[in-house]
């Protein structure tokens, strides 16, 4: 569907994820024909640079980001001619007359502020946006991760850019929440009628939530090391996956109809308490070892990585949600850097059967399992006991089966396409309200500050394992395994 008319902005316009996602999924919508000719994308840095040396630079890092299918001389020159470079001092008022020049004055126009900067210059670009009378009542502002590394910071966020925007133009992002199969979690849970009278503590004994990446920090570490893997994963990617997985059906699909839903699970997580801080939670950081047969160094020996760094790389922990649906389900959240495989998936382990009818006994069987995968392969499996063929009755566990990709035709989209689509449509649905992002940090605060306080580092596991051996027996102490450690 066409979008109407816009100017983007895009502060942060010759960055990194500027050119490695925004513009190659403006492009990618471009390419499909969603946007109208006169549409503007409006690139703002710092550095001086010319229109002509700004395309190059387009062509030589965004160019490669996009894909081979898509592209073709036609639309790469109509989305060239969408691009407007404007160096500017985001932090100066003064410098924000370039900026006012490439705007289009129309008042109709959705205009839309994209901050892919340091969280440390929201506060002043919404200011001086204002002071320069920049913002149009239908103006919107899309702010990026990191949404600040506290709960105070966080709040500070929402202040600063409250006085500017209004909740309703505010698009906080949250790329998962963008990709595909995360939406496709609404559509399994209340499209069907199958799995909502099991969706419960009478019937599910746990729920794991992993998101492992083989990749280490890259040339990320001056950021990385400042945050780790709980402010850069959990904090935000996992903990929404957590509300999609454990929200009460919401009313309607409308922004606040979910976001209430989400916000309910992140205000009845369980506390953590001096003694759940130590026994419920495990930090890891990665040491040398071999990612798919390859030697890595450790995190430590990473370029520019202090030698004494108690920064993790790891995380894992269980959570528990203290509403009538959840009491008693542990929800296991991991994720790491340099782990064994690059996965996202959510694994949701029914219980088992109270007895068996069979030689085999109730032990015996294993208990049904969904898996719902996000990455690499988005799709779902359930797996169930099944006869095997021939003589006897020996049962063994079975797979059902949906692949999205075989199953459906329709090209995909990347999350920024879909995200920035509904920025563009005006759809705050998959964007975090700002109580969330702060109910979100209140609940993980006092783990930094524990953190903060101990002395003790991080424990370390070889690169291309599963994480520290305290991971497992996270589990290992509830009877459980971690699904790919079996
Ligand atoms: C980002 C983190 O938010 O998500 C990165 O900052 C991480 O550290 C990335 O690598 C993972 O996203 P995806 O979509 O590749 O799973």
């Amino acid at each position: 569907m066409a979008l109407t008319d816009f100017d983007l902005v895009l502060f942060g316009g010759s960055g990194d994820l500027s050119m490695r996602k925004l513009l190659p999924a403006m492009y990618a919508r471009d390419a499909a024909n969603d946007l109208l000719a006169e549409s503007r994308i409006i690139c703002v840095g710092l550095e001086a640079c010319s229109q002509q040396d700004f395309l190059r630079m387009v062509e030589t890092n965004a160019k490669p980001h996009i894909k081979a299918a898509a592209l073709t001389p036609q639309v790469w020159a109509r989305f060239c001619a969408r691009l407007v470079y404007v160096s500017l001092n985001a932090t100066d008022a003064a410098s924000y007359g370039a900026l006012a020049a490439a705007l289009r004055p129309d008042q109709a126009l959705t205009r839309v502020y994209y901050l892919a900067t340091p969280p440390q210059l929201f506060a002043r670009i919404c200011e001086n946006l204002a002071a320069n009378q920049l913002v149009t009542p239908g103006s919107r502002v899309v702010l990026e991760k990191p949404l600040g590394r506290d709960l105070a910071s966080a709040r500070r966020i929402n202040a600063e850019v409250g006085k500017v925007f209004a909740e309703s133009q505010i698009y906080r992002i949250d790329h998962y929440l963008g990709k595909e199969t995360v939406q496709n979690l609404l559509a399994l849970r209340f499209g069907n009628i199958l799995f909502e009278p099991l969706w419960r503590r009478e019937w599910i004994s746990d729920v794991q939530i992993t998101i492992a990446e083989k990749l280490g920090v890259g040339n990320r570490l001056g950021y990385y090391d400042a945050s780790g893997a709980l402010r850069d994963m959990l904090q935000n990617h996992l903990l929404q996956l957590l509300c999609i997985v454990a929200m009460e059906p919401p009313t309607s699909i409308a922004p606040d109809a979910v976001r209430d839903a989400k916000l309910q699970v992140l205000r009845s997580l369980k506390k953590f308490t001096p003694t759940t801080l130590v026994q419920d939670i495990v930090r890891g950081q990665y040491r040398a070892g071999h990612v798919d047969g390859v030697s890595v160094p450790g995190y430590r020996d990473e370029p520019d990585a202090p030698d004494r760094s108690r920064t993790e790389t790891f995380v894992a922990l269980k959570a528990e949600i203290d509403t009538w649906r959840w009491a008693g389900v542990p929800f296991y959240l991991r994720t790491g850097k340099r782990m064994a495989d690059s996965l996202a998936e959510i694994v949701v382990r029914f219980k088992s059967i109270p007895s068996s009818i069979f030689a085999q006994p109730a032990a015996k069987s294993q208990a049904n399992c969904l898996v719902i995968r996000l990455q690499p392969d988005e799709g779902l499996s359930m797996n169930l006991m099944a006869k095997t063929p021939g003589d006897g009755m020996h049962l063994k566990p079975a797979e059902l089966e949906l692949d999205f990709r075989e199953q459906f035709s329709t090209p995909r989209m990347e999350a920024y396409e879909r995200l920035l689509l509904d920025v563009l449509r005006g759809q705050l649905t998959l964007f975090m309200r700002g109580d969330e992002l702060e109910a979100a940090w209140e609940w993980v605060a006092p783990i930094l500050d524990h953190w903060e306080n101990d002395h003790s580092t991080p424990q370390p596991y070889a690169a291309g394992s599963w994480g520290p051996a305290a991971s497992g027996a996270l589990l290992g102490r509830d009877g459980l395994h971690w699904r790919e450690e079996t």
